[in-house]
């Protein structure tokens, strides 16, 4: 079984003696003012709680956009500070960004651009030269930051996401000597699709400058490599494993990533679970049994408004479960200046009322919304009360909110509803796997879920929690940090 402590020996045997950076744009930690003083909290990021873990167990350095308000405050002068704030391991390099760039190559180019062009989620991008001329300058930034911190040192940098394209050219003619890997986190669309990007040669430029460029599916491996053919000179070899650019390689990896599945169990394992539970129960008002849970960032990929639809469908065919049932949907707010992501909270909150007044009875109501960011021992507390968890992502690279729920769901009674368009679903195969577009039969699975036996319940999660535990998220790392020792 892949450990931390077997992740920490194969990172020295491997890397010798480089230094071990990962980029993205979301920071680890954020540090905000409260009331209270400065607090240190984490954000809802599946990708930056992911590596969080990968990263202590490196002792390495993380370089982010320090994006909290009190981010400068807790930093030395060259926007260093030591976290987890608890039991401080590794280092964090905050690089700021101005307002300007915040709002064009953030919110701008990165998530108006980019986020809906690779989700089939119907949602159309926009492109605008000024976001991508923050989007260029501000990956000049991060590579400026990183190779500050490289100099002449063998290094390996392993980046992040789709905010940060244009980074491993950048890192490639700034620092030669290190090794340059990224993680697409999110799909990577037909090559159909892709076409209507103005600046798909520079970005596809951009990453060719890896050597090792990796998805969570083969079938985003395979859409990345017949982009690449149908765009820049490129020769991708037969299998689409590698592709030959400028005479250099980037080998091209399927490596599904996972979470910290130990870790996991272990808080929601610890007694203080039970009371937190209770207390949650009282906070929310939320029912002993038949619980149904959803917990996603309001984001317009994943399918909060057809889920909800898919309740209130459930109880126009089983009206018996009025009064016996409720759904708890957590959702914090997420990329609020994008106008897309407003008009969804908008419309999140009229699905909810609608369903709501449909179905009320006397004081009780199916739907119960928190549009908050729950920390995860809460979040881990509701996956134990949980009897399902809805997973209807409308196209989601990986979802680890899916394995998350499975690594808590310590008392193996919950039921995974998950839908066929996220990543994880090809890992996943004893849930329930569902269409969130196809409601009436979605609210029909909610059904199954609340009707099954005990004993269908348990197998499920058994197996369900057999995958998770031996592809955890050291397994995931051990995998790219093996790749990487073959090129280096
Ligand atoms: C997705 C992306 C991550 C991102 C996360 C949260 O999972 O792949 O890179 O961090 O969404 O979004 P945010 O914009 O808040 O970082």
């Amino acid at each position: 079984m892949h450990t931390k402590e077997t992740l920490r020996q194969e990172i020295r045997q491997i890397l010798h003696n480089r230094l071990f950076i990962v980029v993205s744009n979301r920071e680890p930690y954020i540090h905000h003012h409260t009331e209270n003083g400065i607090v240190c909290t984490r954000p809802a990021s599946g990708m930056a709680l992911a590596l969080d873990p990968v990263v202590q167990a490196s002792r390495g350095l993380w370089v982010a956009h320090g994006s909290g308000d009190a981010d400068r405050e807790v930093c030395d002068a060259k926007g260093r500070v030591r976290v987890p704030p608890e039991k401080p391991s590794f280092t964090l390099k905050r690089v700021w960004l101005n307002e300007e760039q915040e709002t064009n190559y953030y919110y701008g180019f990165s998530n108006s651009a980019l986020w809906p062009l690779c989700h089939i989620a119907y949602r159309r991008p926009t492109f605008q030269q000024v976001q991508w001329e923050s989007y260029q300058e501000v990956n000049q930034i991060f590579a400026d930051a990183i190779a500050a911190e490289v100099g002449n040192r063998k290094a390996f940098i392993f980046v992040q996401d789709y905010h940060l394209a244009l980074l491993p050219r950048m890192l490639k003619q700034r620092v030669p000597q290190a090794v340059v890997a990224q993680f697409w986190h999110i799909p990577w669309p037909n090559p159909e699709v892709f076409r209507i990007c103005p600046w798909r040669h520079e970005l596809l430029d951009g990453l060719l400058g890896n050597d090792l460029l990796s998805f969570h599916t083969r079938f985003h491996c395979l859409n990345f490599t017949e982009t690449v053919a149908n765009e820049v000179e490129a020769r991708p070899d037969q299998e689409a494993t590698a592709i030959i650019y400028q005479g250099s390689i980037t080998k091209i990896r399927s490596i599904p990533i996972s979470v910290d599945f130990s870790a996991i169990e272990k808080q929601a394992s610890r007694p203080e679970t039970l009371e937190r539970m209770e207390e949650l129960r009282r906070r929310y008002g939320l029912p002993e049994k038949n619980l149904g849970l959803g917990v996603d960032r309001l984001d317009y990929t994943k399918g909060i408004t057809e889920r909800i639809e898919a309740i209130g469908s459930f109880l126009d065919h089983h009206p018996e479960y009025r009064g016996r049932f409720a759904f708890f949907q957590v959702a914090p707010p997420s990329r609020t200046r994008v106008e897309e992501y407003r008009r969804l909270a908008e419309e999140v909150d009229q699905v909810v009322e609608r369903v709501n007044d449909r179905h009320r009875q006397g004081s009780w109501q199916p739907i119960l919304y928190a549009k908050e960011h729950l920390e995860q021992p809460d979040l881990y507390a509701l996956y134990r009360m949980a009897r399902f968890c809805v997973v209807s992502s409308l196209h989601d690279g990986m979802n680890l909110v899916a394995k998350e729920f499975i690594a808590a769901n310590v008392d193996e009674n919950g039921v995974l509803l998950l839908s066929r368009f996220t990543g994880s679903m090809r890992q996943l195969s004893d849930a329930l796997i569902v269409n969130p577009y196809a409601v009436d039969e979605l609210g029909e699975k909610i059904h199954q879920a609340l009707e099954m036996d005990a004993g269908e319940v348990r197998w499920r999660m058994r197996r369900l929690r057999e995958g998770v535990q031996v592809n955890n998220i050291y397994k995931w790392a051990s995998t790219i940090v093996h790749k990487i020792g073959h090129l280096s």
